[in-house]
């Protein structure tokens, strides 16, 4: 349990996975101009994320290289310079500097060429808009860190022609608890949602009702799938759902008439002929028979997927980031972004937003159950006999349990919900840990 709020332990990240692996900051939507900017932080820094002209991505460490102040005091805008308000100093959104005041003086002095004076760079890749940014100078290319995750992250966030757009600015909270909490729980954890929500299940949010819980929870049986490099999550069958609103007899339906006939959150029928081009057949079926629900991608991102009641009893459904940046062994900003697709209409992007902001982020139902549930762990991890506790993943299913005709790659565990995810997530956090 010490990990959980170690600082020597917290300092080591830093140092290793945080600075060797791709980090997710933000979502190309969020800045679509040239000039558009979000200030995150990439590991323990600031960071500024803005479109340069010609329209690229670019992550620069957001501390002056003069004498060390921090640069943009902003959380997002558009600017087509940023200047540090200590002297004045001036970079583009691509990071090189511009400019000092006072030029014929040479307040930035003779020493260094311009072209030396920028803001240090980040790396940066894009995946289904989802901005990835990493210090490593050498990282490993993204596909492999993705690895077996893409398969399936392709079917919630690169499954049409344009792509998702993120609907507003994220919500942040702080939570005095380490990132790991939702780090590992993201993976996989389906055996919480059985005590810890077991109020969303009571009121009907989770599918199931409270008579059923304990026999027949549908959040509790699926497949865990998970990856060498630690990403991985829950696929659940949507069987209640489609029986809500197609009627009981769904077995007569074939994959692609269940997609059809219930279109995934943010998808029209008009659309459907889209995810065919975009998706292969495994894939169209994987989101018909048991789409990724939950999961996480190593070391410090999760996503949802969920259908769900919105206040009319309506199935509207949401697609959501969480991002969890460690500010410190005991404490954390936890970010939500909403997503529809960018050609979904008005009225449907409003509806998965609010049925978003209704079941997870800063006053969702659900995040409010887990948020407590970290502090806590947290707290506990730091008294000398918390300290020395460890935490079970005993319940083990092992390696023989994707289904014969499971069209996903990666370790595929299936049936009633068990540990294997997430202490894979660990092997991969043991193993990021190597300076
Ligand atoms: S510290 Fe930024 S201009 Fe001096
Ligand atoms: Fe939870």
């Amino acid at each position: 349990m010490r990990v959980m709020s170690d600082p020597d332990v917290y300092a080591l990240e830093m140092e290793t996975i945080f600075q060797k692996k791709w980090i997710l900051l933000g979502h190309e939507s969020e800045i679509p101009n040239v000039g558009d900017f979000v200030t995150r932080r990439l590991g323990g820094d600031p960071v500024i994320v803005a479109r340069a002209s010609g329209g690229d991505v670019h992550v620069s460490l957001n501390v002056c290289p003069h004498r060390g102040m921090r640069v943009c005091a902003l959380d997002s805008g558009n600017a087509p310079m940023h200047r540090c308000i200590y002297h004045g100093w001036a970079f583009r959104p691509d990071g090189s500097f511009f400019g000092a005041p006072v030029e014929r003086e040479q307040m930035h002095g003779e020493i260094y060429e311009k072209s030396e004076l920028g803001l240090k760079k980040a790396k940066v890749h894009i995946y289904g808009g989802m901005i990835f940014g990493t210090w490593n100078e050498d990282p490993e290319p993204f596909d492999e860190f993705l690895g077996d995750m893409k398969y399936y992250l392709d079917t919630l966030f690169c499954r049409t022609d344009r792509g998702v757009e993120v609907l507003g600015p994220p919500q942040r909270l702080r939570i005095r608890a380490n990132w790991k909490g939702p780090g590992e729980q993201a993976t996989g954890d389906g055996f919480h949602t059985l005590t810890l929500h077991r109020s969303l299940m009571e009121v009907g949010q989770m599918g199931g009702s409270g008579d059923s819980i304990y026999d027949s929870a549908p959040s509790m049986y699926g497949q865990n799938v998970s990856t060498d490099q630690g990403h991985g999550g829950r696929c659940i069958p949507p069987e209640t759902i489609f029986a809500t609103v197609i009627g009981s007899d769904i077995g007569k339906y074939s994959w692609e008439e269940r997609l059809n006939l219930l279109p995934p959150p943010g998808v029209t029928p008009s659309m459907i002929p889209e995810l065919h081009r975009h998706l292969d057949k495994g894939q169209i079926e994987l989101l018909a028979r048991s789409p990724l629900q939950a999961g996480g991608l190593f070391p410090n991102a999760s996503f949802l997927f969920l259908y769900a009641p919105d206040v009319t009893g309506q199935f509207v459904g949401l697609l959501a980031l969480h991002l969890f940046q460690p500010l410190g062994p005991e404490e954390m900003e936890f970010y939500t972004w909403f997503f529809a697709e960018k050609d979904a209409p008005e009225d449907m992007k409003q509806r998965m937003r609010a049925v978003g902001v209704q079941a997870i982020g800063s006053s969702g139902l659900i995040e409010q159950d887990d948020t407590e549930t970290w502090s806590l762990m947290t707290q506990a991890s730091k008294g000398f006999m918390g300290a020395q506790g460890t935490m079970k993943y005993q319940a083990i299913t092992g390696e023989h349990t994707k289904p014969a005709d499971w069209p996903g790659p990666g370790h595929v565990y299936d049936g009633f919900t068990k540990d294997d995810t997430q202490w894979n997530w660990w092997l991969a956090y043991k193993n990021a840990l190597v300076l």
